[in-house]
């Protein structure tokens, strides 16, 4: 059923918008105060250090690109303008692109990746999901291949997609949709390798990209994939369980979302919303030595509350050890009798070295524990540490840092052996969260014992930095970061190292907050109503989202303090421009939701994603093109409110320059009910990939098998694999080549 509510649509996102942060970080009031007292002082501070675009520094590793490590910071060249149409608003079932553009399906849920495996026949009946795609294709990465097969970040005809399979629509994935529980092991064995990540490879012939079903780089890896913990909690007393009693060792990935493509030539996978894979026992906080034990805090403030059932009910399907693990109630014997501690095996960076089949796949704990999304480098320079820029999307939640302790090695680009190099950068360093001032600075506030705040935390009793890194919102709580409107890609520009944040939306950003609800500060300034067709006015929120912005002090990845300013604020072009379209958004770019968010290494231009509930009565969601400017390059417009009881309270937020036609466009539509996610291109910037991700998820049991009823139809109803006009919808990659052979935008 289609939804034209606000309601209804909201309520068929809240799988991805958890809702977890009580903490009463800075409020309204603070925000006030420390704007009057210090907007002079950054004013007079940016008018130098921020005047300066930094032409030619060592970019290498920026905004993820599979190409990235390789490329000379002399390529990294701004396009001039943005070469094409924008494309209109529509909530047509297929992917509209900008003319001139064409955009091919190559590969989808289901599709076999060796030889043996059958042709998907899309109509739920189909198993062996370790040899197929997964689901909802996610956060994705190329990686190039040489002739002979071997690593080729240089290479722009063959290479290897490696992706996320963030999540099931599990309706589809039976013929008559999902069992009640107990589950059947039938059903949950073709869910759980649904999930994970693929790799796959792909070859361009005769100027066409095609998947190589029969390619021996091909390869799943799900929530039963082994993997080792690396890192500040490798072996911690919080890591132990039934399958591993040192807490060194655990099995798979759950909901990977956002990527990151390591200056070494690895992936970086996001963990995000794992903890509703989980269940407990109603009476487990009691076993575990009541509300204020450790465990009760830390699983309390994850998600999961004594009595949290199981998104998919898996642990019902019998009492194997596979099944079993998803309980995370604790018994009466050893931790390492049990799975109590089952969930501290998630929520991590996770690396993988998508080359080498038999390399150990790596979780990176010193990068921190929550609800992981994309993973990005910073600048990288030779003798210079790493950054590594992260959200945790939640309502509420953070956004982190981590740098390296160890120092970039130009040699390290091409190494012998990747994940060695990855144990090199990723598992020592110091992990930092995100402050935001009113006068436009803010502050990376380290995570670690040596932090005197935390040392003493009254909140939660650290006992070493492996429980801070598996508790970083607890951390982070205590030392007073800024909740921000759900945080989920970051990107850097190649052109002058700023890092992009996407903050999606955040239906618990209030005028007047309570306990569970964030009120409004400078960078995080709007809560307002919206109307569907039905003309109903939702609750205040920030609705349509931002894309904030910061640049390090004197563009070091170490930094402890940056600037910022919002690039875009988020709105239906209609919108009031005084409290909501801020920006000036016109019809040709008006957008809601932003969520993938990637630099091309190669033109610079800003590809901006959209995973909206709030637009989606007037268009699906999309893609937009940006030629963005720099922090500090707009305006600081004063947002004036009104509370219930007449007082007026004003905040003051610093937004970048609106943006016109010329540097903001429409690029891509996608079909109805899908969220346009993931985004990678060849090295020479002329096949640019990106993923759909669950067209017509909105699916019931009853409507499964009743294909008038599916909301989509995509990629079957534009020929690609089985079920024509009636197929049942399948996420999938497409590749987007400009006619005429050019870079994508230009
Ligand atoms: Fe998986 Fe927050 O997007
Ligand atoms: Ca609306
Ligand atoms: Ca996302
Ligand atoms: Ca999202």
């Amino acid at each position: 059923m289609q939804s034209n509510s606000r309601t209804d649509v909201l309520a068929t996102a809240s799988h991805d918008d958890d809702n977890l942060n009580n903490s009463s970080n800075p409020s309204l009031n603070d925000i006030i105060d420390a704007r009057m007292s210090r907007r002079g002082v950054f004013r007079a501070a940016f008018s130098t250090a921020g005047g300066a675009v930094l032409g030619s520094m060592g970019l290498s590793a920026c905004g993820g690109g599979g190409s990235a490590a390789s490329t000379p910071a002399a390529t990294v060249a701004k396009a001039a303008t943005l070469g094409f149409t924008a494309v209109a608003k529509n909530k047509l079932d297929t992917v509209t692109i900008a003319t001139g553009y064409t955009a091919r399906t190559i590969y989808a849920l289901g599709d076999p990746l060796t030889a043996a495996t059958s042709a998907y026949l899309n109509d739920g009946t189909d198993t062996d999901f370790d040899n197929r795609a997964g689901d909802h294709h996610d956060g994705m990465e190329y990686f190039g291949l040489s002739t002979s097969g071997t690593a080729d970040a240089s290479s722009s005809d063959r290479g290897l997609l490696v992706m996320n399979h963030e999540a099931i629509t599990d309706q589809f994935l039976h013929a008559a949709g999902v069992s009640a529980r107990p589950r059947p092991a039938s059903e949950t064995d073709k869910e759980v390798p649904a999930h994970g990540v693929s790799i796959v490879e792909v070859r361009k012939t005769a100027g066409v990209f095609s998947y190589q079903q029969s390619s021996t780089f091909n390869r799943r890896i799900t929530p039963l994939t082994p993997m080792e913990i690396k890192g500040v909690a490798r072996g911690n007393a919080l890591m132990q369980t039934k399958f591993s009693n040192t807490g060194n060792d655990c099995r798979g990935t759950i909901n990977n979302c956002g990527t990151g493509y390591t200056p070494w030539g690895t992936y970086l996978s996001g963990e995000e919303n794992w903890s509703g894979y989980f269940t407990r026992s109603a009476t487990d906080n009691t076993t575990r030595g009541g509300a204020t034990a450790k465990s009760v805090i830390s699983l309390n403030r994850y998600g999961r509350s004594q009595g949290a059932s199981s998104r998919h009910g898996w642990e019902t399907s019998g009492t194997d050890d596979k099944y079993a693990r998803w309980i995370i109630t604790q018994g009466t014997g050893a931790a390492t009798d049990d799975y109590r501690n089952e969930m501290n095996t998630f929520g991590y960076m996770v690396e993988i070295d998508p080359y080498d089949k038999t390399a150990a796949i790596r979780k990176r704990t010193t990068l921190g524990r929550f609800a992981h999304e994309s993973g990005v480098f910073g600048k990288v320079t030779a003798g210079k540490p790493l950054a590594v820029y992260m959200g945790d999307d939640s309502r509420g939640e953070y956004i982190y840092k981590y740098v390296s302790n160890t120092t970039w090695s130009a040699a390290d680009a091409t190494p012998a052996n990747r994940m060695n190099t990855g144990d090199k950068y990723l598992d020592n360093g110091k992990l930092y969260v995100a402050k935001f001032n009113a006068d436009g600075s803010g502050q990376w506030i380290e995570l670690s014992m040596s932090n005197s705040t935390l040392a003493s935390a009254t909140n939660y009793s650290f006992a070493d930095n492996g429980d801070v890194a598996m508790n970083s919102r607890l951390a982070a709580d205590a030392v007073g970061a800024t909740r921000m409107d759900r945080p989920e890609w970051c990107a850097v520009n190649p052109i002058n190292g700023e890092i992009y944040y996407t903050l999606t939306n955040n239906a618990n950003r209030k005028l007047e907050p309570t306990s569970s609800q964030q009120g409004l500060d400078a960078a995080n300034p709007r809560s307002y109503q919206d109307s569907f067709n039905s003309g109903a006015l939702g609750s205040a929120q920030n609705v349509n989202g931002h894309i904030l912005r910061m640049r390090e002090d004197s563009d070091e990845p170490s930094a402890v303090s940056f600037r910022w300013d919002v690039y875009l604020f988020g709105a239906q072009a209609d919108a009031d421009t005084a409290l909501v379209n801020l920006s000036g958004l016109s019809t040709d770019q008006d957008f809601s939701s932003p969520d993938g968010l990637w630099f091309s290494p190669k033109s610079g231009l800003c590809f901006i994603q959209t995973d909206d509930g709030a637009y989606t009565d007037v268009t699906n969601c999309m893609m937009l093109i940006g030629r963005p400017g720099q922090v500090g390059d707009g305006t600081t417009p004063t947002l004036s409110y009104t509370k219930a009881d007449n007082t007026k309270v004003d905040v003051q937020t610093r937004m970048g320059v609106k943006p016109t036609v010329d540097t903001l466009r429409r690029f891509l539509v996608g079909p109805v009910d899908c969220e346009i996610t993931g985004c990678c291109e060849t090295p020479d910037g002329k096949a640019l990939f990106v993923n759909i991700q669950h067209p017509g998820e909105t699916i019931t049991k009853a409507n499964v098998s009743d294909a008038s009823q599916y909301l989509s139809h995509w990629p079957g109803n534009a020929g690609y694999g089985a079920g024509g006009a009636n197929a049942r919808p399948r996420s999938a990659t497409i590749v987007i080549t400009k006619n005429d052979g050019g870079l994508i935008g230009t």
